[in-house]
């Protein structure tokens, strides 16, 4: 099911490069009008009695629980599969794991550290594989960020926004969000903590099409000016833990603050993806202030993520 011709079934949703802008578009659209029907209480139990299969290799709060209550809103259900407890820790393969969950589930969530694992997986499962996050992607994320944006600003088109920080997970699946929806990109980072030159290739090569304008530069303030939309994210990622203190001093200058969101239109909003290290990539005057928009963000997860279940099992 979905919006228009658009369909989506038996998809899997790994990289937001894979997709194109009208099934992004597609996939928003019916987030919007789920999240009108849960405000209002219109039943959408569109997965009666289908299963999501949940593996988490690191922590979450938000994919956890928003992917849980996605499914239960549905009128499907959902397991939580610990890599812990899995016989995947103990060295069961990707494959035999992909081929023999294939025959229980319905579809697969997995958070994970290697994008690799996703797509592998993927090809060998017989059902749809939702990338949760790895150390490359984060698209689920990103989708229920561009939610967001067209709540508050009634449009992605010609926007501009601003990453600061990290060249990380979060900012790869907003250079492709971006691009695949027309959106202007500026990604502030230091020499070293740069987006992957592959993502941001393949990336330009999707802005190519829609217009949208992609610029990787080292200053912070030449990437906030004039952004409508000011977004960052933690400096040491999941698994980065022991890199953190050189992090905090080479990314110290990149800091989303008071002095630095002034180079922003009067009505720009900010994003964070959370968990947020306050006092760190943004302070409490910022992601607590009138231009927040987090907790909307974080809401969205719920909505985009019943449309992408909704469209793809
Ligand atoms: N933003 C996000 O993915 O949060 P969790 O790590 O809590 O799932
Ligand atoms: N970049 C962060 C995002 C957490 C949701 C991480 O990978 O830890």
């Amino acid at each position: 099911m979905g919006p228009g011709k658009i369909d989506l079934k038996g998809r899997d949703l790994i990289c937001l490069h894979d997709f194109t802008p009208a099934e992004i578009a597609a996939i928003l659209e019916l987030a919007g009008d789920l999240k009108v029907k849960q405000k209002k209480k219109i039943p959408h139990a569109f997965l009666p009695g289908r299963t999501l299969g949940m593996i988490f290799q690191k922590a979450s709060t938000r994919t956890r629980v928003s992917f849980e209550v996605a499914m239960y809103q549905l009128g499907g259900y959902s397991l939580f599969l610990s890599t812990n407890d899995l016989q995947l820790g103990r060295g069961e393969t990707i494959q035999d794991t992909a081929r023999v969950l294939s025959r229980y589930l319905d579809g697969i969530m997995i958070r994970t550290y290697k994008h690799t694992d996703v797509e592998e997986l993927a090809k060998y499962a017989d059902i749809p594989v939702i990338n949760g996050l790895t150390d490359l992607q984060h698209p689920c994320q990103v989708l229920a960020d561009l939610q967001t944006v067209i709540e508050r600003k009634g449009r992605l088109k010609g926007l501009k926004m601003a990453y600061v920080g990290d060249g990380n997970n979060v900012c790869h699946s907003l250079l492709f969000g971006c691009a695949k929806v027309g959106m202007n990109i500026s990604v502030a980072s230091p020499d070293g903590y740069k987006p992957d030159e592959e993502v941001v290739r393949l990336a330009k090569e999707d802005a190519a099409a829609t217009g949208a304008r992609i610029d990787i530069v080292t200053d912070p303030v030449e990437a906030a000016t004039g952004a409508d939309v000011v977004v960052t994210d933690v400096w040491a990622s999941m698994g980065q833990e022991v890199e953190r203190d050189r992090r905090i001093r080479v990314l110290a200058p990149y800091q989303v603050n008071p002095e630095l969101v002034r180079r922003a239109k009067p009505d720009y909003i900010f994003l964070h993806c959370l968990p947020a290290h306050r006092g760190e990539e943004v302070v409490d005057e910022i992601i607590d202030g009138t231009h927040s928009v987090v907790w909307d963000e974080a809401e969205n997860r719920l909505h985009v993520q019943k449309a992408i279940l909704a469209m793809l099992l």
